[in-house]
C-alpha cells in the first residue's frame, strides 16, 4: 500500500476492494458478533465504549493495514460488542486530514464497518459554536455540513472509482439521515436533555483553528459549528449506503470579534469532553436501542 497511489489502476488502488475486504477479513475471523451499527468517537466522547459487553478490543497497530491516531486525547482502539443486544463496532479515535493521511486513509475504517456487516454509523466530534446562541456544552444534532475540502477538491473518493461501493457520482443531499434525526430528537426528549441544538456543520482541513474573518464567513454560509472531522467519515458512507448521524459537542464558542477572550484550545476541548461524557454515553445508548426496535439499523 501507499499513500499517492492515485494514479495507479482500480486493482492497485490502496482503498480498493479487495484491500478492504483483506482488513475486513482479518477482524471477522477473530471477532464472534457481525456488527450492525458503527460508532465513531471524536474528541473527548470515547467514553460511550463503557456501554459495550462482551467486547473484543483491537489497538489500531496491531491490525495489519489499519493507520494509527497521532491526536492527543484520541485513544487508538477498535471495540467490538454489544449495546443491549445491538452488536456494534467502535472506533475509539479517528485519523485527520491534518496528521497527514490523505483521505481515502481517514476514511478507510468506514468500508471496513461496511464489509463487516455495519448499516449504521454513528459519529461524533467536538466543535467550535459559531452560532451565536450555542453555549459550551451544547450538543448539536447535525442536520447538514458544509465540507471546505471536498468543496475546494480534496475528495476521499478522488481516484479510480469501484462500484462495488458505490457509484462514481454519489448523492449529498440526503447526507444525514432524517429518519435517526427524528429518533434522536425522541432520545433528547425522553432523556429529558437541555441544551441539544441541531444545525449544519462546517469541516476546514486544520490544524489551525480559524481566522475571526475566517469565522464570520463560515457564520455568513449558514454554519452553526465548526471542525476538522467528520463529514470524510460521512462522504465515504454515504457512497458505499450507509445511514449516518452525527452529532458534535460544543467545547468551545468561536472568538467573532478581534478583542474576544475566548479560547481555541484543544486541552478546552478535552475538559468540556469529559464534563458531558455521561451524557453523550447515556443519549448514545438509548439512541442504539431505539434505532434497533425501529429497524434503523
Ligand atoms: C442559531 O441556532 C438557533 C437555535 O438552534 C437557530 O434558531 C438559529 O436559526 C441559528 N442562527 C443562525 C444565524 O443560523
Amino acid at each position: 500500500m501507499c499513500d499517492n497511489c492515485e494514479r495507479n489502476s482500480a486493482e492497485n488502488h490502496p482503498f480498493s476492494y479487495e484491500n478492504v475486504e483483506k482488513l475486513a477479513n482479518y477482524l471477522k475471523e477473530r471477532v464472534p458478533i457481525v456488527p450492525q451499527i458503527g460508532i465513531i468517537c471524536g474528541t473527548g466522547l470515547g467514553g460511550v465504549t463503557e456501554l459495550l459487553t462482551d467486547s473484543t478490543i483491537f489497538d489500531y497497530k496491531d491490525i495489519p493495514g489499519f493507520p494509527v491516531s497521532t491526536v492527543p486525547g484520541h485513544h487508538g482502539r477498535l471495540l467490538f460488542g454489544r449495546i443491549g443486544t445491538t452488536p456494534v463496532v467502535v472506533m475509539q479515535g479517528r485519523f485527520h486530514f491534518f496528521e497527514g493521511y490523505p483521505l481515502w486513509k481517514c476514511t478507510l475504517p468506514v468500508r471496513v464497518m461496511k464489509l463487516l456487516g455495519v448499516s449504521t454509523l454513528i459519529l461524533s466530534n467536538a466543535a467550535g459554536g459559531i452560532n451565536s446562541s450555542y453555549n459550551v456544552g451544547d450538543i448539536m444534532l447535525l442536520r447538514d455540513h458544509i465540507n471546505f475540502p471536498t468543496l475546494g477538491g480534496n475528495n476521499p473518493l478522488r481516484g479510480p472509482n469501484d462500484d462495488k461501493f458505490g457509484p462514481r457520482f454519489g448523492a449529498m443531499n440526503d447526507a444525514y439521515d432524517r429518519r435517526i434525526l427524528v429518533e434522536a430528537k425522541a432520545v433528547v426528549k425522553s432523556l429529558g436533555m437541555s441544551g441539544v441544538q441541531e444545525g449544519v456543520y462546517a469541516c476546514i482541513g486544520g490544524p489551525s483553528f480559524e481566522t475571526v474573518a475566517e469565522l464570520r464567513a463560515l457564520r455568513v454560509l449558514g454554519a452553526d459549528a465548526v471542525g476538522m472531522s467528520t463529514v470524510h467519515e460521512v462522504v465515504a458512507a454515504r457512497h458505499c449506503g450507509l445511514k449516518c448521524f452525527a452529532f458534535s459537542l460544543i467545547t468551545n464558542k468561536c472568538p467573532m470579534e478581534y478583542d474576544s477572550e475566548e479560547k481555541q484550545d484543544h486541552e478546552e476541548h478535552l475538559m468540556v469532553g469529559k464534563q458531558r461524557e455521561d451524557d453523550v454515553k447515556n443519549f448514545v445508548g438509548k439512541l442504539v436501542l431505539r434505532l434497533t426496535q425501529a429497524k434503523l439499523a
